[in-house]
């Protein structure tokens, strides 16, 4: 469909006539507007207000057929299209209203809503914004933004700009809700609370999943607050029967309080986490990297059952929770270089990630991981050529001088001096081959253990301990998000001297 029929003005006028000679009230509007278009659409909109949506389709398209430039009549005929769910018809009615008025924050809004609910993301994005230029007061434009920026993950606009619909309209029962969502991911426990019980005092009681991140809001902020031992004891009573298993509630605890910074809390949970499980690798070293023990290496122990478990959500949660893109942004790093490898070896391949993104590369692709949980997932992708289960740097001293790319996404961090490594990357790389890797960068000249249990990295160290290399070319990007906060990182592209 390409554009809206309108009755012809003799239908048009044939149908004022009867209703001036049915609705004596019709009449005398007319004769008050001194016009029949503007009765008309004052007819359609009573229509539209007791739910005849297609009588008022009906009577704001008579009225254009009148004035057919009246781009008030085009945004009324849109909305009353969309609410009969006719999206063709709405999107032409509206986008005739703004060709018509391209400044009317209405027609915008109408727009912005109706790309919304076609998941037509960048036109609706675009239509929120033009409607907050044109009228900086609109409540529903900031919540529709809010909550898109929601959706696509850019939390911190997000809660911007659902706190300014807040201001505006304080007594929208949603936007306190996605509010309290948001304050939740900010890690601001307190202002997620307040928001929810705002939210069902002005609407409707909250479903499961609020009420539980409710409680975990609560049972949080008394953490945060010194009382650890405390808040685990009331979490059941506070949680009622909503509450989630207590160990659960424990390990997301330690990891939202270390991820924001709260350390102290953090270790008293870690310690109490110890100590139910004494012999538990993941929970030692977590523990120790939160206390900011030094260390050279993350242990392998660690490494091994941490990645073992994780292995069948890592895809999951890496893509979509924490937005990780590293192999594709590396690759297209090492593009700028060269494409064309005969050797290529992925290491510390996880899931394989990166091979899809290597292929266009080569088609000799090894991938060696120490955990075996994550091998198997790489090796459903029938993308490599060879898996090896082996810890890296043993691999690469192993390896005879072949490889002309070794591929190191995300897999450093679990490695605070470099050196060995890196030695061991130039035996196993021809001259001329390419080391692409990737680093989260870190406060201080050289590297440390973050509390996230991952080590970070300067540029300066990395400089200083890749002698055998030329950097061709670094990247400063954000690597993944943390408790909803984009991790500083850098990719690198060496070739071996
Ligand atoms: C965060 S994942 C990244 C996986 C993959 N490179 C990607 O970009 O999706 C880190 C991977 O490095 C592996 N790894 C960490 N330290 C290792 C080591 N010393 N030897 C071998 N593999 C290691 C882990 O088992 C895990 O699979």
């Amino acid at each position: 469909m390409t554009s809206i029929q309108l009755p012809d003005v003799g239908t048009t006028m044939a149908l004022v006539a009867s209703l001036e000679a049915n609705l004596p009230d019709f009449g005398r509007i007319v004769h008050q507007l001194g016009h029949p278009a503007p009765a008309l659409r004052r007819l359609g909109l009573i229509h539209w207000e007791n739910g005849r949506f297609e009588t008022a389709a009906r009577t704001f398209a008579a009225a254009l057929s009148l004035t057919p430039d009246d781009p008030d009549l085009w945004r009324d005929l849109a909305n009353v299209h969309s609410a009969l769910d006719r999206d063709e018809q709405a999107l032409l009615a509206i986008r005739r209203s703004l060709e018509i008025d391209s400044c009317n924050p209405h027609s915008w809004q109408t727009l912005a809503s109706l790309a919304d609910r076609l998941d037509d993301i960048e036109t609706s994005e675009d239509a929120y914004r033009r409607t907050i230029v044109l009228n900086p007061e609109s409540a529903a434009a900031h919540l529709g933004l809010g909550l898109l920026l929601f959706r696509k993950k850019k939390y911190e606009e997000a809660l911007s700009s659902v706190k300014i619909s807040v201001e505006l309209d304080p007594v929208n029962g949603l936007a306190h809700y996605a509010l309290g969502h948001l304050f939740f991911i900010a890690s601001d426990f307190t202002g997620s609370v307040r928001s929810f019980d705002e939210a069902a005092r002005l609407t409707l009681p909250l479903d499961l999943l609020t009420r539980q991140k409710r409680a975990r809001a609560l049972t949080f902020q008394a953490m945060i607050e010194g009382r650890v031992q405390e808040a685990l004891r009331e979490y059941e009573q506070i949680a009622g029967d909503d509450r989630e298993d207590l160990e659960i509630i424990t390990r997301d605890a330690f990891s939202v309080l270390s991820a924001c910074g709260h350390l102290e809390a953090a270790a008293e949970l870690g310690r109490i986490r110890l100590a139910e499980d004494p012999s538990d690798p993941v929970r030692r070293y977590l523990l120790d990297a939160v206390l900011g023990k030094t260390m050279v290496a993350a242990p392998h122990e660690y490494i091994e059952q941490y990645f073992d478990c994780f292995a069948p959500q890592f895809d999951g949660k890496l893509l979509d929770t924490l937005q990780y893109n590293a192999p594709q942004q590396m690759a297209n790093l090492l593009a700028r270089h060269r494409t064309n490898f005969a050797h290529m070896l992925d290491l510390g391949c996880g899931t394989g990630l990166a091979a899809k993104e290597l292929m266009p590369f080569g088609s000799a692709l090894i991938g060696v991981d120490i955990s075996s949980g994550m091998l198997a997932e790489a090796a459903k992708r029938k993308e490599y050529v060879d898996l090896v289960k082996s810890e890296a740097v043993a691999y690469l001293q192993g390896a005879t001088k072949h490889f002309d790319l070794i591929f190191a996404a995300d897999s450093l961090i679990y490695f605070g001096d470099l050196e060995p490594l890196l030695s061991a990357a130039a035996g196993a790389l021809v001259r001329g081959g390419i080391l692409a890797l990737s680093v989260e960068v870190g406060e201080g000249p050289g590297f440390n253990l973050q509390p996230s249990g991952r080590f970070a990295h300067s540029l300066e160290y990395i400089k200083k301990v890749s002698a055998d290399f030329t950097i061709l070319e670094t990247q400063e990007s954000t690597i993944r998000l943390e408790a909803a906060r984009p991790v500083p990182g850098l990719y690198i592209i060496m070739e071996r001297r």
